[in-house]
């Protein structure tokens, strides 16, 4: 199958595109570009159209087992993409992985208990830790050679005390920052030093641009197991966030403990669909799928970054993974809501607003470039013009 293959997602019931004609965004349906939420526009591979084939064939949607194959699935996926041994039994299948981290947060803190999350940083952290009654508090990443980096030289010297649990998201959304093991090692201790419970959000963890390096939390930094909860999908890798399935993986017996009482009173389990599709997923053909995928993504990523830098005062910053670029209008000198305004009414798109991700956000936009390549040119030109009035 092509990723250059358009097909119309509109009028399917689909968030990203049925959406973003709401009065509160205001793009029209007819010839608008759906640039926000996070999921790809391609269809589906053969191989999980002929894993979805088959459970219709079936006929028969009724209580299922099948949960052990698909851990192992998951584990053996884990070793040899990542290098990552996970135990399957160290595993829960959640209701995606925004569903998981509410249960940690109930699970694994109190209500009052402080939350620490590096902003500007994908905006369901912050809706999460609100929505589960915990304090949220930022430590806004800083900008130097024009990527995101923690400070927590910073971090350090405002810690009362009451924090008492970290998310950290690898790599990161926005801008698909890969954290390099000795950062991540700098973090495991901070952790240690502070006795934090650390989350380590890595559903973007397939989505790696050829030449890059990604290396999970654990693999990094083992010392940190004791104290670690891993976060897992196949959902952005194989676009299938719809059949809400995630993994949450914690290799300490007594964290485990903890997380698994909640868990197990809530009585979550999986849904078919989603233990079908993330199984055939993680597959050989499923590899190659994925390795066609990601050198298709980093040049979107290109075409669409090296357009927008030729709009005077846009600032795209530099992506190593992920299809969620992060653009920055400060220098253009403008009110962002009047770049807003341009980009949903003259240009037509729909892209994530930036304050929504925390302090740093501010004067940002993300423009989700997990579309055929036709998609992307489009919009390069259609933003172009949108600010052809500061070349
Ligand atoms: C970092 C991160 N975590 C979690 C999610 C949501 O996961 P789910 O759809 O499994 O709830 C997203 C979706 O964009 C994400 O970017």
């Amino acid at each position: 199958m092509s990723f250059d293959h358009i097909i119309d997602r509109r009028g399917s019931n689909c968030t990203k595109w049925d959406m973003m004609s709401a009065p509160s965004i205001g793009v029209p349906a007819e010839d608008g570009l759906a640039m926000w939420i996070a999921d790809m526009d391609f269809a589906a591979p053969d191989f999980l159209q002929e894993a979805t084939q088959g459970l219709l064939d079936k006929a028969n949607y009724g209580y299922f087992i099948g949960e052990d194959p698909l851990k192992d699935k998951i584990a053996n996926w884990m070793q040899t993409r990542h290098g990552w041994t996970v135990d399957p039994a160290a595993m829960f299948s959640t209701y995606g992985l925004g569903n998981g981290i509410g249960i940690c947060l109930q699970a694994l803190t109190q209500p009052e208990d402080e939350v620490i999350i590096f902003t500007p940083v994908y905006h369901e952290f912050t809706v999460k830790v609100k929505k589960s009654g915990r304090t949220l508090k930022e430590s806004p990443l800083v900008i130097r050679d024009g990527v995101y980096h923690m400070d927590l030289a910073a971090l350090e010297a405002s810690m009362t005390g009451r924090e008492k649990l970290m998310i950290f998201c690898s790599p990161h959304n926005p801008a698909g920052r890969i954290w390099t093991p000795e950062e991540m090692r700098a973090l495991a201790a901070f952790c240690a030093r502070h006795d934090l419970i650390l989350l380590s959000d890595d559903i973007h963890h397939d989505l790696i641009y050829p030449g890059e390096t990604y290396v999970p939390m654990p693999v990094a930094a083992p010392e940190v197991l004791d104290r670690l909860v891993m976060l897992t999908s196949a959902s952005k890798t194989f676009n299938i966030a719809g059949s809400r399935l995630g993994t949450i993986s914690i290799p300490d017996e007594n964290l485990r403990a903890r997380f698994g009482k909640l868990f197990r009173a809530l009585d979550i389990s999986p849904n078919l669909l989603g233990v079908v599709l993330t199984g055939a997923a993680y597959s050989d053909r499923g590899a190659a799928w994925l390795d066609d995928l990601r050198p298709y993504l980093a040049e979107n990523s290109r075409v669409f970054l090296d357009g927008m830098a030729q709009i005077p005062g846009v600032t795209p910053m530099p992506m190593q993974s992920t299809y969620l670029t992060w653009v920055d209008f400060t220098n253009t000198g403008m009110e962002m809501s009047e770049v807003i305004r341009r980009v949903r009414q003259d240009a037509r798109i729909a892209p994530s607003v930036g304050a929504e991700f925390g302090t740093g956000g501010e004067s940002f936009l993300r423009f989700n470039i997990g579309t055929p390549r036709a998609r992307v040119t489009e919009a390069v030109e259609r933003l172009q013009q949108a600010f052809s009035d500061l070349q």
